[in-house]
């Protein structure tokens, strides 16, 4: 009925590729160059490794090692649905291996990739995997910490209502990002987003920024101009640094949120307006109304919903995937071809405390992009700040004789059950430190303190 192989895979709607064990790529369909890997109509493409796939949490999904793993566990089919860069989008994808042999050859591995994009509001629908809104916080806020599952769920909710949110955290947590992918899920997604930074401006720019003004209603005010909270009718405004203002703009914002009218500096006209207010602040809010210097009125009106960022320490386990997703976007952007960090760096990337947060990993990523001299990036490469950490020095020093134990090891003792001394770990938990020993699993079950028949029937039990 078909002519040859080639005649029909260029007419089937998916993707279909072959490639040897070491991935070199034999054959590719036209849809798979264009559709799936995006490429330019006349590029051959030789190694499917150097396209990267992602599985649906959004980790880097190692292609060699899968195919490797299923080839030694004698399996012959394999089936996954992964998510692929294509272009500027990202497809979902059915991703569906088969082995087999030809005469005379080596294996060879048969790829077939179906687009399943279009599919994703049936997927949203069938409980248990994940949701649309869920797949796109995913995609900009990364992390799998059972902390960040919870914050995805918040932000959710929070878009799918209409009330004001406080989002708390130290500096560099990412609240701006919870604030971008709160309006951009909302259903005023497509009214504006404006951003102030309310520590930016002194008592009377402020006002006339938020509020706006009329000509001559002071020194400078040479027209008559709309603030921030016109500007963002139909939409949302981020007030950033909240904790920043002061007694007087306090009271005016209350008014703007009990009446949803404003009055320009200079105006006695109302003038109505339609907006959500997202507000963040890295200051303990609770701490400054003791004070006196942060309305409780206020307080309660902005924290109808409150979601408060984890810092970095209480999610270690982020760290190898941040580190992946900032490697990548950097490749993006300088044409480097940058593969990973090697195990020291990651180690003291585990350890070091992280003050700055995710600002700071990201800004240690780009310091080591600068830097790095091949592919790997080295101890001597992250900022010197991270490369002079001794946490033997600042671990505090709770019994004699501890004194010694680096942060890993505590990081380790973590999953220990005080009691019973039995490892308490779960998937995520077990993937992190997979990861952070390069899936080595001797390594691994000795930062764990357990053995290797141990570990593997944990491997086992979570399917990884
Ligand atoms: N979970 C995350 N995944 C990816 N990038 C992140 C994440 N969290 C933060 N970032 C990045 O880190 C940087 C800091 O994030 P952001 O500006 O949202 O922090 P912030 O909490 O508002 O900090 P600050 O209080 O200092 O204003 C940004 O470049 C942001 O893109
Ligand atoms: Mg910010």
């Amino acid at each position: 009925m078909f002519t040859d192989f080639r005649t029909l895979a260029e007419t089937l709607p998916c993707g279909l590729i072959i490639a040897d064990k070491a991935m070199n790529i034999e054959f590719i369909n036209d849809f798979a160059r264009s559709k799936i890997l995006a490429l330019p109509q006349d590029y051959q493409p030789s190694n499917l490794n150097d396209y990267t796939f992602f599985t649906t949490d959004m980790r880097r999904f190692d292609m060699d090692s899968c195919m490797r793993s299923m080839v030694e566990a004698g399996k012959r089919t394999f089936h996954k649905t992964l998510l692929v860069k294509s272009g500027k989008q990202e497809k979902l994808v059915y991703f569906s291996v088969n082995t087999f042999v030809q005469k005379g050859k080596k294996d060879l591995f048969l790829f077939n990739i179906t687009d399943i994009s279009d599919e994703m509001d049936c997927i949203t629908h069938s409980p248990g995997t994940f949701g649309k809104g869920e797949y796109m916080i995913r995609n900009k806020i990364i992390g799998n910490d059972q902390k960040m599952q919870e914050i995805y769920r918040m932000i959710s909710l929070a878009a799918d209502s209409e009330v004001n949110v406080l989002v708390q955290g130290e500096s560099g947590t990412g609240k701006e990002l919870v604030a971008d992918a709160i309006h951009g899920l909302s259903d005023r997604k497509n009214g504006p987003l404006v951003k102030v930074n309310c520590s930016a401006f002194s008592e009377t720019l402020l006002e006339s920024e938020l509020f706006g003004h009329v000509k001559g209603s002071f020194t400078g005010a040479y027209k008559d101009k709309p603030g921030k909270f016109e500007m963002a009718n139909g939409g949302t405004i981020f007030l950033d640094e909240i904790g920043e203002i002061n007694q007087s703009i306090q009271v005016k914002l209350l008014r703007v949120i009990q009446e949803k009218t404003i009055e320009r500096v200079g105006d006695n006209k109302s003038v109505k307006v339609d907006m959500r207010i997202v507000a963040a602040t890295n200051k303990n809010l609770r701490e400054l109304i003791k004070k006196d210097i942060f309305r409780e009125d206020l307080f309660y009106r902005l924290n109808v919903f409150n979601i408060f960022m984890p810092s970095l320490r209480e999610r270690h386990l982020d760290i190898p995937l941040l580190v992946d997703y900032f490697i990548e976007k950097f490749n993006t952007q300088t044409g480097k071809k940058v593969k990973g960090v090697n195990r020291d760096s990651l180690k003291l990337m585990m350890e070091y405390p992280w003050p700055g947060n995710i600002r700071e990993l990201q800004n240690a990523i780009e310091h080591a992009f600068v830097l790095v001299n091949g592919n790997i990036i080295e101890m001597g490469d992250l900022p010197l700040e991270l490369q002079s950490y001794s946490p033997a020095r600042r671990e505090p020093v709770t019994q004699s004789g501890e004194q010694n134990l680096s942060a890993s090891v505590y990081y380790a003792e973590s999953f220990k059950n005080k009691q019973s001394g039995r490892l308490k770990i779960n998937r995520e938990q077990l993937m992190g430190v997979l990861e952070m020993h390069d899936f080595n699993q001797t390594k691994t079950a000795e930062f764990l303190g357990i053995s290797r028949v141990a570990l593997w029937k944990k491997i086992k039990k979570f399917e990884i």
